[in-house]
């Protein structure tokens, strides 16, 4: 990233304090007007989980970022044109916007353990980003999750780091490819120890040695890092009681100095609020870790009062403000942003029939094929013959939004089909391929009858949530959970946690309608076949005794035809886990441990081919 150096220290040399601190501030979208981005120097502007312009659709995201981007341009005798870089999470396709195709979560695509298609899937993701005039995506999620529990498991590619290791230079390679008209710039995150929390607790603390956080959570970082990665987010949990985002340590020493990262760290979601009660003192602890842009959603204007104050009471070194802007100058010149024309005039923005088309579809069909998993299937059920009588049940069965899980739309997901536009339900892909398929009126399979079904396909598991709205835990009982076999035995405060998704990992507690659904279907003597969703593994033991066959699908997103094709054999099954599969709660299996003894160990999958179980 050499060849812009004397570009940025000219562009440099001509900005003021108020124009070096506004480079460094990231506001939401609904915080922010254009002409408030041009008075205040604003660096970039980006749109939370579901926070979206107009109605949605490409052009809306084209006419808004293009508003944001003409005012950063402006040129006057107090204004300096430094084009804007707007950010979305875009973890898993384009999926805050209508019509994108969307993706199976990573959680699936460790599943596939196919990197040469995460290059494809990260190239068809950016060209859907860019269709809509935005530059940035906070992805990919490099977790290590080594607990299930933890509400963001299905954003983590595997519990062992070898997977994503593999997968995350590939990923980066294929959002930023040549960072030309195709590209847009990746970020990978939460820099460090997320998946590491104590008990899966999201945003809790990382209670692992230097030697632990270096194996497990450090590998993918250096990878994406050696691939070119330009920004890097740094995680809203802490490390040994201290918070990510005032770690000097971490940002500092090891990021950039031992790593050798010359793009620009942003804080994750108004996290520097809960470094200190007194804001001021919070921004000067982020500041001094190394952190370089503040996603500050709503008080940005304190954060650049607070900033530049303790700039000029040294309590701040002016070369700390530098080194910030100076790597946050350097993205944008490295990614070709100051010679790109506006948003509404780019090559992608011009071509918004590229948006949804079958061409990207055909990406995802193929991820959702190679991420299903079989962990049962007794007397070769599976695959089913197109011709034979199928009953479809299940409440997952035909909605989209469910399929597609958090992160989709709104921030906490979709529950319905039309949410999601384009792409098939479960059952409308089952449809297509044996059209004598008959789907459940009330989804519960009352009309089951052996005189007309041979078979009933019952699609089962989790509805869609983000981040620690998904935890598993029994509220107030942390202390407790200190002495599970595996974990470390420091007791915790989760006194702010509200609500979570449910208080253990037992499908059948958290959802008890899904194995009503299985045992009125065989009690009426028609043999299941179980086909699971959702963002992690859970403990199935009665709903894998009461089916005939059972298939993970994870969160397989909008090309549920993917499910259907596998189910009937147009292609064979050959997902493997790239997590320890539970058989109980209290225990907490990663592959590597002491006397190993999960349900299904990492890398189990049945496939069809018999040869290779
Ligand atoms: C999440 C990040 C996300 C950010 C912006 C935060 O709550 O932790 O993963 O990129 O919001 O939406």
């Amino acid at each position: 990233m050499s060849n812009f150096e004397k570009r940025i220290s000219e562009l440099m040399a001509k900005m003021n304090l108020d124009q070096m601190v506004g480079q460094m501030v990231q506001p939401e979208r609904q915080f922010i007007t254009p002409e408030q981005v041009k008075k205040h120097h604003i660096g970039s502007v980006l749109s939370g989980g579901g926070s979206v312009p107009g109605d949605n659709k490409p052009e809306d995201w084209i006419a808004m970022n293009d508003e944001y981007w003409a005012a950063s341009m402006e040129a006057d005798d107090e204004h300096l044109a430094i084009p804007i870089v707007y950010g979305v999470d875009a973890i898993h396709g384009n999926s805050n916007v209508t019509g994108a195709v969307v993706f199976p979560h990573n959680i699936g695509l460790g599943a596939a353990k196919d990197p040469e298609m995460m290059e494809r899937i990260a190239r068809t993701t950016a060209r859907e980003i860019a269709v809509t005039g935005v530059e940035w995506t906070f992805a990919p999620t490099l977790a290590v999750a080594r607990n299930s529990h933890w509400g963001r498991t299905y954003e983590s590619y595997s519990e062992d780091p070898q997977i994503v290791t593999e997968y995350a230079p590939r990923f980066v390679r294929g959002l930023q490819s040549d960072l030309g008209e195709e590209s847009v710039i990746g970020c990978v995150k939460h820099f460090i120890g997320d998946g590491a929390t104590v008990h899966g607790i999201d945003q809790g603390d990382a209670q692992i040695d230097e030697e632990e956080l270096r194996r497990l959570h450090l590998p993918p970082y250096q990878a994406a890092i050696d691939a070119g990665v330009l920004t890097v987010m740094a995680s809203l949990n802490s490390w040994n009681g201290l918070k990510c985002h005032e770690h000097r340590y971490l940002l500092t020493d090891i990021l950039k100095d031992e790593l050798g990262f010359r793009g620009f760290i942003v804080s994750d979601w108004d996290g520097i609020d809960c470094l200190a009660e007194d804001f001021g003192k919070a921004v000067e602890l982020g500041l001094n870790s190394g952190m370089d842009m503040f996603m500050v959603t709503e008080k940005w204007e304190e954060f650049i009062q607070h900033t530049k104050t303790l700039v000029n009471s040294g309590r701040i070194p002016k070369k700390r403000i530098e080194d910030a802007v100076r790597r946050i100058l350097r993205v944008k010149f490295e990614f070709g942003l100051f010679d790109k024309p506006r948003p509404a005039e780019r090559k992608l923005s011009k071509q918004t029939e590229i948006f949804g088309s079958k061409e990207h579809r055909d990406v995802a069909l193929e991820a959702v094929r190679k991420s299903l998993v079989m962990l049962k299937n007794d007397d070769a059920l599976l695959p089913l013959e197109k011709s034979t009588r199928i009953l479809v049940a299940g409440k997952n069965a035909n909605n989209r939004g469910h399929q597609c899980g958090g992160f989709t739309v709104n921030w906490q997901g979709a529950i319905s089909n039309e949410e999601i536009v384009g792409g098939q339900s479960i059952w409308e892909g089952i449809q297509t391929l044996a059209p004598s398929a008959v789907l459940s009126d009330n989804l519960e399979g009352n009309e089951a009858n052996p005189d007309q079904h041979d078979v009933a396909i019952v699609v089962i598991g989790e509805t869609p949530y983000a981040e620690m709205l998904g935890d598993i835990r029994v509220p107030g009982l942390l202390q407790e959970y200190s002495t599970f076999p595996n974990s470390t035995p420091i007791p915790l405060d989760d006194s702010e946690v509200a609500e979570v998704y449910a208080s253990n990992l037992y499908l059948h507690e958290m959802h008890p309608e899904d194995i009503a659904t299985i045992n009125n279907i065989t009690s009426r003597g028609v043999p299941v076949v179980a086909v699971m969703l959702g963002g992690r593994p859970l403990v199935v033991e009665k709903e894998l005794e009461a089916s005939s066959a059972f298939v993970m699908a994870w969160l397989p997103g909008s090309e549920g035809h993917g499910v259907a094709d596998v189910l009937f054999g147009d292609f064979d099954i050959q997902g493997k886990l790239s997590f320890s599969w539970p058989k109980y709660d209290n225990e907490n299996w990663n592959v590597g441990d002491p006397n190993y003894n999960p349900r299904f160990p990492y890398g189990f999958g049945l496939t069809y081919d018999k040869t290779n179980n």
